[in-house]
Formats: structure tokens, sequence, C-alpha cells
């Protein structure tokens, strides 16, 4: 369970990001007085506007829509009603791309309406079809858009024209690529592969500040994130934009399963982020009872309430639950309400479900938690070499350790090298001290680097509407997931040189674990040269038995702590695996300077 992902909405990490909707406001509540990132085409012949109505809507919980008034329109001059999506609409040759939006119009003369993928430069459309007739009253139109031997680009817009006069409302427009495994309203193909080459155990959802939102009423409104996307009503993140809801609290579940990921589900604690709390006690007793519905709906059966609407919802089977966090970073609460609240919730949540492990995101006095989560962002990868042995100490009879969030902050808007360096140290400390660090995982997950997507810099893994690339971070966070044992070894490190830092104090720039997988007998090495210069060293196996002659070495390396990579040049640093020779009891391997390296060594298995 070590390795895991923490996830939240920040940095345009699910709408424009994971999430695969290519419609930028597709239910027009990210500004209720002006359809932002709308606009009408400019069309000889053709006239139209567009303004928000707030008298009417598509459900109870989308209450205005766009009103679209076409004053002049032919069939040679159609009106244009465009989305820019998120930094472009992607378009691909060969793709079917599956459109769908609610609408009524005024009345049959406005005649049909035409969805198309329309180059921005070339205005030559990538494809396009035409709806059904509209109705007067709200009715869901789904159409698909089939490209022909086009050009791959982001430089395309959502166009929806009519050829006649008259007035259309719209709401939930709504355009999906080819998704992960097929899923309807699902999740990004490249992505996702990127995740799925971490090996990822668990899932940390929905935050993170995201989770607590800055306001009471703004926290994560998990009810209103599940059932048909017409039915989401969306809520604004603390992130500074509104969220869409597409990607709800049974799409993070789905997401756990397609990537073979054990759920780690934060339920609202009654702390917001602008120093707003509930009184623990009879105030808190509702959001209590909301976490033990959400706990319902996650491992309900279908005879419960809440499983039975999970069942409804498209999941009958029941999802494994082991760890339920409490709140988020409530540290920062002034009120200092967070050991009441914890105990309140502990007491209720562990009384329906005694199996649950119950993570605390701060110290709590007055009982002893399951587990503590604990968040590291040191600006520089020094902050993470000083502090390796960070929980070589720690008091083992005390509750288990969660890294619920860490990252050095070095190279935005993902890490260069000197960011890789740092992590790869501090992992080395955390496989270490695994007996204790029970789960980790890096934070921010995921940035659109494009102008105003990012509101947090060095974020693991970069994209556009094009691509995305891994971060050096993100390949060392990829080599050790994919390479540990499930035993940490005994072993010591002699006659390390120190390096002096700025200040002219000595300190080590060589880290280690090693780690062995007891069944196979496969021992893995794994050394961090944070130094620039090559490391010589003596490596002695005592007391493994039939050490393989080869092992396999990993190995990921720099010329240059700033160097990284991009958009444009994502593969600049990547891991590199190769076979080597001359493994025995007692060796010598050196190690470059600025690399990280695992090194596969076979040895027969523990009895
Ligand atoms: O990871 C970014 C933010 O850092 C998280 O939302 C919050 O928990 C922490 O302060």
């Amino acid at each position: 369970m070590l390795y895991g992902l923490m996830t939240e909405e920040i940095n345009y990490s699910y709408d424009g990001g994971l999430y695969a909707e290519l419609v930028r406001n597709r239910t027009f509540q990210d500004d209720p007085t002006t359809p932002v990132h709308w606009s009408v085409t400019q069309n000889t012949g053709a006239t139209s506007s567009i303004e928000i109505d707030k008298t009417t809507g598509p459900s109870e919980a989308l209450t205005l829509s766009l009103k679209w008034t076409i004053q002049q329109a032919n069939v040679g001059a159609r009106a244009g009603l465009a989305n820019e999506g998120y930094w472009g609409v992607p378009v691909r040759p060969k793709t079917t791309y599956k459109a769908s939006f609610y609408a009524m119009s005024d009345g049959p003369s406005v005649g049909d309406l035409t969805v198309s993928l329309t180059n921005d430069k070339s205005g030559k459309m990538a494809a396009s079809t035409t709806a059904p007739a509209l109705s007067t009253n709200w009715k869901q139109y789904s159409v698909a858009l089939t490209t022909g031997q086009v050009d791959v680009s982001s430089n395309n817009h959502l166009v929806l024209s009519v050829g006649h006069p008259g007035v259309i409302w719209l709401s939930m427009v709504s355009l999906f690529p080819p998704t992960y495994k097929q899923r309807p309203n699902g999740n990004r193909i490249d992505i996702m592969e990127k995740l799925a080459a971490m090996k990822p155990a668990f899932l940390r959802f929905p935050g993170g500040n995201y989770l607590e939102g800055d306001h009471i009423p703004e926290r994560f409104p998990w009810k209103k994130t599940i059932g048909p996307l017409v039915d989401r009503p969306t809520h604004p993140s603390p992130w500074r934009y509104q969220s869409s809801d597409g990607l709800g609290l049974l799409e993070f579940l789905e997401w756990c399963e397609d990537l073979n990921m054990e759920p780690l589900l934060a339920v609202y604690a009654g702390y917001s982020l602008m120093q707003e709390h509930v009184t623990p006690g009879p105030d808190l007793e509702r959001y209590v009872a909301d976490a033990l519905d959400e706990i319902e709906y996650v491992t309900g059966s279908t005879e419960t309430k809440w499983g039975a609407q999970r069942a409804r919802d498209g999941h009958s089977q029941p999802f494994h639950l082991a760890y339920v966090e409490i709140g988020n970073e409530d540290f920062a609460d002034h009120s200092n309400s967070y050991d009441a609240r914890y105990a309140q919730f502990y007491k209720a949540i562990k009384a329906k479900y005694p199996a649950l492990q119950l993570i605390a995101t701060t110290k709590v006095n007055s009982m002893k938690p399951d587990v503590i989560d604990e968040h590291y962002y040191p600006d520089s990868a020094k902050g993470f070499f000083d502090d390796v042995q960070h929980y070589d100490a720690t008091d083992r009879n005390g509750p288990k350790i969660f890294v619920g969030e860490w990252a050095t902050r070095e190279g935005q808007p993902t890490p260069n090298f000197a960011g890789a360096l740092g992590d790869a140290a501090w992992m080395t400390g955390m496989e270490r001290d695994s007996d204790i660090v029970v789960m980790a995982c890096y934070a921010p997950l995921f940035v659109n680097v494009n102008p105003g997507g990012m509101q947090w810099k060095t974020d693991l893994i970069g994209y556009d509407a094009l691509s995305s690339y891994g971060s050096p971070a993100y390949y060392a966070q990829v080599m050790f997931s994919n390479h540990h044992g499930d035993e940490v070894l005994e072993s010591k490190m002699d006659g390390l040189d120190l390096h002096k830092d700025d200040k002219g104090n000595p300190h080590p720039l060589l880290f280690y674990s090693v780690t062995r997988d007891a069944i196979k007998g496969t021992i893995y090495l794994k050394v961090v040269n944070a130094a620039a210069t090559p490391q010589p060293l003596e490596i002695k196996l005592a007391g493994a038995s039939k050490i393989g002659s080869d092992a396999m070495l990993i190995r990921m390396k720099s010329d240059s702590t700033g160097e990284t990579n991009t958009i444009t040049v994502p593969t600049r640093i990547i891991p590199v695996q190769s076979t080597i020779k001359g493994i025995g009891a007692d060796m010598h391997q050196t190690f470059p300077g600025y690399s990280i390296s695992v090194l596969e060594m076979k040895t027969t298995p523990a009895m």
C-alpha cells in the first residue's frame, strides 16, 4: 500500500484534465451573468446573440440556461454558437466523438440544428452532423461526430448552427472523445495510462482543500455529484473556478476500479478554509450522518438506502473500503475544535464500521487515532535531503503514518530533476520506515500547463488539450512504485563523503533503501546520488544466498538539476532499463552524478 495517488480539483485536474469532457462551461454555471467560453460566430448574413436566462433550465439542479436568439440566418448563412473548450478542442483523425445537449426552441421555424467540430484557422469542419428537430420542451439530444483523415490539432471549436431565425435555449452541452476502458462520462486515455504505469495502490480523494471548500456550503457536496449529470448543480472549488462535478463520487470509485486502486475516502469533517467550523456535538451530527451515508454509498449492499442509490447510478457491486480520512489539514482550524470533531466522527463510524481505519489530519490528544496524515512541501530538494531520517525515531507504538501530501517544490509547472532527486531521497526514507509509514502520495498530481491553468506550482503530470507528459519526479515515482519488496532489509552505509552546503554545513548527498520480496527473493537496492560527481560504492550483500550474477538496472540521470520535461519535450529525462553483470556478495558499482538507480537482484527466497 505504500505508493498511491492524491487528487483534487486544482490546476484543472478534472475539468480540462483527467475528465474527458471537451466542452467548457457546459451548463453555463461558471458565471451566472455571462456565458463565458461561448461566443456567436461571425458570419455575413447571419446575426445572433446569447445571454444567460435565469427563468428556465433543464432540471431542478440546473435552473438557468443559455438563451440563443437568432435574428437573421438562412441556409447559406447559418448562425453559429461556438465553445472554445479547455484551451482548444482536440481533434484526431478517424475518431468518433459523442455530442449531447439539452435544448428547447420557441417553435419549429428555427429548423435543424447542426453540430460540428470546426478548425479555428481554416474554418473547415473536421466532422459535422445534424440533430433531430428541436421540441418546445426541454429534451436531451445525442449525436455522434466522426472525423475523417484530418490533422491532429487542438485549434478547434465545437459549433452549433442553425439556418433560420428563432430562439433556442441550451444546457449541458457535452462532447466526449473515446475514454479509458470506453467508460461513458469517463477519463482521458493518455492520462489514465500514465497513472496505470505508476501502479498506484490507492487513491486519496476528494481532497485536499477541495474537500473543505472556502465556506461550509462550498464543501465537496458528494450527494450532488452522483446520478445523471443534469441533476448535478456544480459547485465552486476553493481553487477559484466552478467544478462541473462530472467527476463525482461514483466516478472517483470507478477510477479506482479501472486502475485497481484502493479508495481512500476523505469525508468532510466540519472545517472550511475561511476559518469556519461546526461546533462538535449536536451541530456536527448532520455532518457525521452525511459521512455515514457516504460510506454506505461506497460499501453498502443494494439492501441499504445508499447502496441501492449506487446501484441505480449504475454500480450494484459495493466497493472495498479500508481507510476513511476525517477532514483535511485540520491543524489550520484556529478554533482547535478538531480533537472533539475527530472523536465524534470516530465513535459514530467505528460503531457501524469497526474494521475501517480512521485517519486523523493532525494531532489528536483525547485518543489515539488509527493513522495520522502528515504533509511536507519543502521548497528545495535540500529540505528532503536533510530530513530523510524523519521517521527513523518515530514511536512505533503511536498511530501509523500516512504521508498524504508531499513534494519537493522545485520547478514549475512540473518538477525539474532537482525535484526528482529530493523526492527520490525522501522515498528512500519512507521505504526504510515503511513499518510505520503505511501509505504515501505526492501532491498535486496534475496541472493543465496552459496560461491560467496552474494554481499551485510543481505538479507531477502536465498536459494540454492534446497531450500529456510525466515530469522527472513522475518517473521517480514510477521507478519506486514498480520496484519494491515487502520487507525492509537491515543495512548500513559507511565511509560516505559529506558535501558542504551553501552555509558550509556538511550533509550527505547519497541516499538508499534496500527491500526484498520475501516470496521471490528479489532484492531492490535504490541509490540516489544527488551530488554532481559519480559515487563509486562497494556493495556487500551479507547473508544473501545464491545471488544471481545478472541484475536489472533501472536508472534515470541528468546533466544538471535544472533539466526537466515539458509539454513540447516530454521525454528528455526518463528511466532507462538495462541488464548488468558481475553481481555478487561483494561487488563494486559506480553511481553517476545526479542519478536515481534501482538495482533488482535475484537471490534465493527466505524460508
Ligand atoms: O496540494 C495542494 C494543497 O496543499 C492541498 O489542497 C492542501 O491539502 C494542501 O495545503
